[in-house]
């Protein structure tokens, strides 16, 4: 099962580091969003998409990039997020499905967030994504590509 993640971080690098930790534990590739488009997506099994959330989704370039996966893939879904409250995956999952990418699963958690007010207040989930989160993304990755 050869997989590629595509991840798109601006942020706080919060997703990055547990795309980091997928591909040092595996070996696995991954590309930003910037050179997301070069990527020959016929050469992988599994497309992983990573990003943080803004607005209740995905980061909208990865939204739309979504888009573009072609049908009969498999995907994954990776974010962070300031505030755990379900529901992020859901615009991006509709967008995959109703192109027949199937969507093997999805593993999010907290990541420092500085956006608007909170920066007033020295942001929220400080120290996020903890060693812990990164860890069940890693252990998460291990399911769904089968290694587990
Ligand atoms: C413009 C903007 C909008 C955001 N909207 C949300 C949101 O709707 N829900 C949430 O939980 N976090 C939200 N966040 C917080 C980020 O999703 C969170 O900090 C994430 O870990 C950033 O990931 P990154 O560092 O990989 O870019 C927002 C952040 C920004 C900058």
């Amino acid at each position: 099962m050869k997989s590629i993640i595509i991840y798109e971080s601006t942020h706080h690098g919060n997703t990055k580091k547990i795309v980091d930790a997928i591909t040092q534990k595996h070996n696995a590739e991954a590309v930003s969003i910037e050179n997301a488009e070069s990527v020959e997506l016929s050469g992988y099994d599994m497309v992983g998409l990573a990003a943080g959330i803004a607005f209740g989704k995905f980061y909208k370039r990865m939204e739309e990039f979504a888009a573009k996966i072609p049908s009969g893939k498999q995907a994954f879904l990776l974010y962070t997020c300031g505030n755990p409250s379900g529901g992020y995956v859901k615009s991006i999952t509709k967008t995959l499905e109703s192109n027949g990418v199937k969507v093997m699963g999805s593993y999010g958690c907290r990541g420092y967030d500085t956006y608007g007010p909170f920066k007033l207040v020295g942001g929220i989930a400080k120290g996020h994504p903890t060693e812990e989160e990164i860890d069940g993304a890693v252990a998460f990755y291990n399911k769904i590509s089968g290694r587990e």
